[in-house]
């Protein structure tokens, strides 16, 4: 599984951070850095729960 963060709509919300820190890297503000992030195998509830955590919609499942 992959997710895939928009960064222009990234508005440094951090609850994909909250809900996976060890998925998610954010800059010193609070938004994501990487547009798309490789999920180890047993990680994926906690990806889901990133994309379903972002007010911004800005986190989807590939
Ligand atoms: Fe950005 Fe959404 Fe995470 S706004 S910091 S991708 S929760």
């Amino acid at each position: 599984m992959e997710v895939s963060i928009d960064l222009e709509k990234c508005a440094g919300h951090a609850r994909c951070y909250a809900a996976s820190p060890e998925l998610f890297d954010l800059d010193e503000s609070g938004y994501a850095l990487n547009a798309e992030i490789s999920v180890p195998d047993g990680d994926e509830p906690a990806a889901r729960e990133a994309v379903a955590s972002c007010p911004e919609r800005a986190i989807h499942e590939r």
